[in-house]
């Protein structure tokens, strides 16, 4: 009997050895059922606030369980909008902190991605696969810390609402949570603290390979030659596919996050699926007289807008929407739905997508050496105890 039992001790043992050695290291691998479950269950129905609130408020709660589960600070940011709707309206945040919370070397990371629709769309790929890339990389980022990992800088997630009715989630977002937040933790140095910015994901899971599948504004070729030649010559070399995740940034002010983007993606395997920069030639977007702002509009079609007009770092990650293979007819129509964007394409296209992401900011956030020691005293005892059903099953 008694040598039963040890038997059994020792068999559960040696299971938690293996447990144990493959929780010691720290890879990136995004997990592509949970990116396929998240869009079909939750981000696969219209989400407008007139349209059906109800499923929107479904929604945003999912966003907020899916955080609290993940173990980041969870808070919904309830604004009112009353010039569209009696309706409460919410952001939801998520926050991860750092060693150098609420000190002046915080150097913060945010990652933003819409939830809202318009009104006629179901609003897969704009933006479900935007929310579902920001799940997967808070995922694969607090799982990290559950193995022990220690990050000095905070990291925080943001799901807007309001993106699709003139960027309101956004705004109100900097100026009714994020000002008064920093002032709250960060006292006097709230004014000094330079965080790293903030990427925002937005309709970025349609890849498509066919030739000229990638289409740019009217008229635009010369223009996108003159300041982005580097991407120009590299979209022209094979024929305009759109196989690529779009990075626009604005040159100087947003190259450090940009460049740690860059390298994070390069790291990557499946290199079937590229990255290009645009880097726009200015810094001061307040500056910028209308001619001007209208003749790049296109690069300001999402919430980082909000975060250039308020002198923070920030990229925008693309697929370009309208310009792009199916997206040019099903954009903001009802066939942005699973049936068109719920292929094995996009959703691996997505997941080097979230991948290359939680490198990134995995870097930006500076973590100290993941904490193997634990691991390592745990398993030289089960390895013991491993060997020993070995010998037992041998001799
Ligand atoms: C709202 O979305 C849900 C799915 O989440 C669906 O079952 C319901 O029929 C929709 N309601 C309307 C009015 O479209
Ligand atoms: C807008 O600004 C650009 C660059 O500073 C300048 O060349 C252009 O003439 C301005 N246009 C108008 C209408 O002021
Ligand atoms: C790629 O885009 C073309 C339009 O450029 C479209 O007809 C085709 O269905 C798309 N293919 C895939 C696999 O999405």
């Amino acid at each position: 009997m008694w040598l039963n039992n040890i038997i059994t001790m020792c068999i559960w043992q040696g299971f938690i050895v293996f447990a144990s050695l493959s929780l010691c290291h720290v890879i990136y691998a995004a997990d592509i059922d949970y990116l396929r479950s998240t869009i079909t269950k939750h981000f696969s129905e219209n989400r407008h606030h007139v349209i059906n609130n109800t499923n929107k408020v479904a929604s945003k709660e999912f966003i907020y369980n899916e955080f609290k589960r993940f173990g980041l600070e969870t808070s919904y940011h309830t604004f009112s909008y009353t010039k569209l709707s009696t309706v409460p309206f919410a952001n939801v945040v998520g926050i991860l902190k750092g060693t150098n919370f609420g000190k002046v070397n915080d150097k913060i990371i945010g990652l933003g991605a819409h939830y809202d629709t318009v009104a006629q769309t179901k609003g897969v790929d704009d933006n479900g696969a935007g929310v579902a890339a920001m799940l997967d990389v808070a995922k694969q980022l607090t799982a990290q810390n559950k193995q022990g990992v220690k990050r000095k800088n905070t990291i925080i997630f943001v799901s807007f609402d309001l993106e699709e009715q003139g960027y309101i989630g956004s705004e109100v977002f900097i100026l009714h949570w994020l000002n008064p937040w920093l002032d709250k933790n960060y006292g006097k140095a709230a004014r000094s603290v330079q965080p790293h910015g903030i990427i925002i994901l937005d309709t970025v899971m349609e890849y498509n390979t066919s030739s000229n599948s990638q289409k740019l504004p009217d008229g635009a070729a010369a223009t996108f030659h003159q300041l982005f030649p580097k991407s120009f010559e590299s979209m022209k070399s094979d024929n305009f596919q759109g196989d690529f995740l779009a990075m626009i940034y604005r040159r100087t002010v947003d190259d450090s996050l940009a460049t740690s983007m860059t390298k994070s993606w390069a790291a990557e395997k499946r290199p079937q699926f590229e990255i290009e920069s645009f880097p726009l030639p200015f810094v001061d977007v307040s500056s910028l007289n209308q001619t001007l702002m209208d003749s790049f509009g296109n690069f300001f079609r999402s919430d980082h807008r909000n975060f250039w007009l308020d002198n923070i770092p920030a990229i925008f990650l693309t697929d370009s929407g309208n310009f792009r293979g199916d997206m040019v007819n099903c954009y903001h129509h009802p066939c942005d739905d699973l049936a068109t964007m719920l292929t094995d394409d996009n959703i691996n296209f997505l997941g080097k997508t979230s991948d290359a992401i939680a490198r990134s900011i995995n870097e930006l956030s500076e973590p100290t050496k993941p904490d193997t020691s634990g691991c390592i005293r745990v398993s030289v005892s089960h390895v013991i105890s491993a060997l020993m059903v070995l010998a037992f099953f041998v001799l």
